[in-house]
């Protein structure tokens, strides 16, 4: 059971999933990644044909959403029923529709209760938690609260250097419309009291894991 809770949060392109499951595999912790979960229900409401932007019709289908993902950093899946969507929940269509899902006040209820559930039950002595306001509301509390950032410049950089040069612009556009509408709901680009900033504009990914490993150890 795990008693060790680790909250990361920060913006699109930071860098956050790849760092903390790397820092989760290190540590023999598990590992959540919360953005998967507003994608997975941002890819039910499409795939039911229902508007992203009908918040009463998702609320009300909510209990039907039969969601479920896994939390050891080496075997990460994310399920709908019996449907595999580990990848699906990265296509841009999804992109577009998770933010006007993850707005509604019922909805973030809904699924906060079940990360903290999950958190709760994950079977390794840490989980590493990441999202938009897992420092801030999912898990206030938790003895270590990271902020991971890097410049946008770097941020759109990183994320152009996965795709190829036509779609790099319009992927860049999208990053910064989703972190501006997210920026509406939580606040994700400054920290909170106590919670660690860490800043990997001028590190590489190995030295990123390492200050955020360095930050665990410091505080746990
Ligand atoms: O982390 P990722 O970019 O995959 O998150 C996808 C979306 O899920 C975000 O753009 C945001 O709308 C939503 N999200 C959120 N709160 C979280 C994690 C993600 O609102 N804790």
């Amino acid at each position: 059971m795990a008693e060790i809770f680790v909250a990361i949060d920060g913006p699109a392109g930071s860098g956050k999933s790849s760092i903390s499951k790397q820092a989760a595999r290190r540590l023999r912790y598990n590992y959540l990644d919360t953005g998967a979960a507003y994608r997975a229900l941002a890819w039910w409401v499409l795939e039911r044909g229902m508007s992203p932007a009908d918040s009463d019709a998702i609320v009300e289908a909510l209990p039907d959403w039969d969601y479920d993902i896994g939390v050891d950093p080496d075997e990460y899946f994310v399920t709908v029923g019996e449907t595999d969507i580990t990848e699906a929940i990265r296509e841009p269509r999804v992109s577009s529709a998770v933010s006007g899902v993850a707005r509604v006040p019922e909805i973030r209820e809904h699924v906060n209760a079940l990360f903290r559930s999950i958190m709760r039950s994950a079977p390794r002595d840490g989980i590493i938690v990441e999202g938009r306001d897992i420092t801030t509301v999912v898990a206030p509390d938790a003895p270590v609260r990271i902020l991971l950032t890097a410049s946008e410049e770097v941020r759109m950089a990183r994320r152009s250097a996965e795709l190829t040069t036509e779609n790099a612009t319009e992927v860049a556009d999208q990053l910064r419309k989703r972190d501006a509408a997210d920026s509406r709901v939580v606040d994700f680009m400054t920290a909170a009291e106590g919670v660690v900033t860490v800043d990997s504009t001028t590190l590489n990914f190995d030295q990123t894991v390492d200050a955020v490993l360095d930050v665990i150890r410091q505080q746990t």
